[in-house]
């Protein structure tokens, strides 16, 4: 019998998937450019499988039944340009290759579109939920060349999360919007770890509070509206102790990693001009934790001012469980708009209550509040944006006390709040009907001619004014990002 899906590269995300595929009564070809791995794996994890191990390219391609499909687990990058290339010319028309590494979008759109030349159908997909997801049920983003669906979805629907009879899989849009969407979902995850570290900072330095009392208030906080995996790990990450006993947390180096898809998913929005601070701050935050060095020097020659908190303890801790609730908001208010901005830009057709309800199981950031995000594009599914709906409009209202509570505290203790404020920053603008750019405007024109729009004149006209009597009247031609 020939095999339903072969898959090139053994790592841990793909041993894993490849595992959870057999599990699902699929019929696995695996193969891995070390033929070692391929071997470990038959003789370990995979034993007693009906998995397949090929030694080579052509042998992987043999054993698949028709229309072939062949997922990459690789490295994002020029690894699966050259395993595309390497495979594209073996394959017929109707073949199918799925990328399900983390890669960029652009580099989607680019393959689809090369290989779409070529008649064979590209699916780019996201995949998250680690190697836990992978083998137990993953969130899986794909998208590309919408004509591979319907071979690829009963797979992929088979081994994806399911919450609510609802499969954590759907087709995301054409070219690289699956990658795209887990893009977000990346961006989105920097944003909810760093309010959660923000927390955690002003429970412990803030509030004096020990390890064992933060991972308390993590646990209810988790029993609520806060509920999510992100929330949950955080209390078991407190209560971990080291083979001394004490708490391994605080032995672990306050220097941040990074592999890039916060860093894309900020520059996307400088791209398309959307205001996304929450993630951008939380990526500058982890840039701010690598500079370690710097920061020791700076600790000793700016030392901070040093406030005691004097206050009601447990009204802060529900001030701050407000802040992170709200501010987690307007992260994915954010992250929504940029996906609607996307969509346009893009001329993709995406379905925002689907991007939440695929996000609920399996991923990073799995939480029960995506049901209350799909819920507001259910009730309008052309809402610009999510803090216009009822719903969290009114949560943004009921929180606003605790939220500044909670950011003042850090300020008075010098504990820095880059997300956490930002975000107010952010909540405090978008509810301006008038914010300063009157003045940015005419300080534009003032030093370059770069004209304004006038109050009391329609909008689309531009004015030019000669401020010092000595300029000309010949406006720079108007450009807008
Ligand atoms: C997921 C994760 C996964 C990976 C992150 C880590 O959805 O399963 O997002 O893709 O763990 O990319 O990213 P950083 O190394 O940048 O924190």
């Amino acid at each position: 019998m020939k095999a339903d899906i072969g898959l090139i590269g053994l790592a841990v995300m793909g041993q894993n998937l490849v595992l959870n595929m057999n599990d699902h009564g699929f019929k696995v070809a695996v193969f891995n450019r070390t033929h070692s791995k391929t071997a470990d794996f038959l003789d370990g994890a995979a034993k007693d499988t009906t998995i397949i191990g090929a030694e080579s390219i052509d042998e992987l391609l043999n054993s698949l039944a028709s229309p072939k499909k062949v997922m990459l687990m690789v490295k994002a990058g020029q690894v699966v340009d050259d395993y595309i290339d390497l495979i594209a010319p073996k394959l017929a028309a109707g073949d199918i290759i799925i990328d399900g590494g983390n890669s960029l979008y652009t580099d989607t759109n680019r393959r689809t579109d090369a290989l779409k030349q070529q008649n064979i159908l590209f699916v780019g997909t996201g995949v998250s939920g680690g190697e836990e997801g992978a083998r137990h049920g993953p969130s899986i983003m794909p998208g590309g060349n919408p004509a591979a669906w319907e071979a690829v979805k009963p797979i992929f629907q088979a081994i994806s999360a399911v919450v609510d009879d609802y499969p954590c899989c759907q087709w995301v849009g054409d070219q690289g919007a699956g990658h795209y969407v887990k893009m977000i979902h990346n961006g989105i995850e920097y944003g909810d770890m760093q309010l959660i570290c923000e927390a955690y900072q002003l429970l412990s330095e803030g509030l004096g509070l020990s390890n064992d009392e933060i991972q308390a208030v993590f646990s209810e906080w988790n029993s609520g509206q806060l509920q999510s995996y992100l929330i949950e790990i955080t209390a078991n990450i407190l209560a971990f102790k080291d083979t001394d006993e004490t708490p391994l947390l605080d032995k672990i180096l306050d220097c941040a990693g990074q592999k890039g898809t916060g860093k894309w998913t900020a520059i996307n929005a400088l791209d398309l001009g959307i205001p996304l601070t929450l993630i951008a701050e939380s990526v500058f935050a982890r840039c701010l934790s690598a500079q370690k060095t710097e920061r020791v020097q700076a600790a000793v020659k700016l030392p901070k001012l040093a406030v005691e908190f004097t206050g009601d303890k447990a009204s802060m801790v529900q001030a701050i469980g407000e802040a992170l609730y709200a501010a987690k908001i307007i992260s994915y208010a954010q992250g929504f708009r940029l996906i609607k901005e996307a969509a346009q830009e893009y001329s993709w057709k995406l379905n925002y209550g689907e991007i939440a309800l695929m996000w609920r199981g399996g991923c990073i950031i799995r939480s029960q509040f995506l049901n209350n995000i799909n819920d507001a594009y259910q009730a309008d599914p052309n809402l610009d944006n999510l803090l216009l709906s009822d719903y969290f409009a009114e949560i943004m209202q009921k929180s606003e006390a605790g939220w500044r509570k909670a950011i003042i505290l850090g300020v008075e203790q010098s504990l820095a709040t880059p997300v956490l404020s930002s975000a107010l920053a952010f909540y405090d603008g978008y509810r301006s009907e008038c914010l300063p750019a009157n003045l940015l405007q005419a300080q534009r024109d003032y030093f370059g001619a770069h004209t304004y729009e006038r109050t009391d004149k329609p909008r689309g006209e531009f004015f030019h004014t000669d401020w010092t009597g000595t300029g000309g009247k010949t406006a720079s031609s108007i450009y807008n990002v």
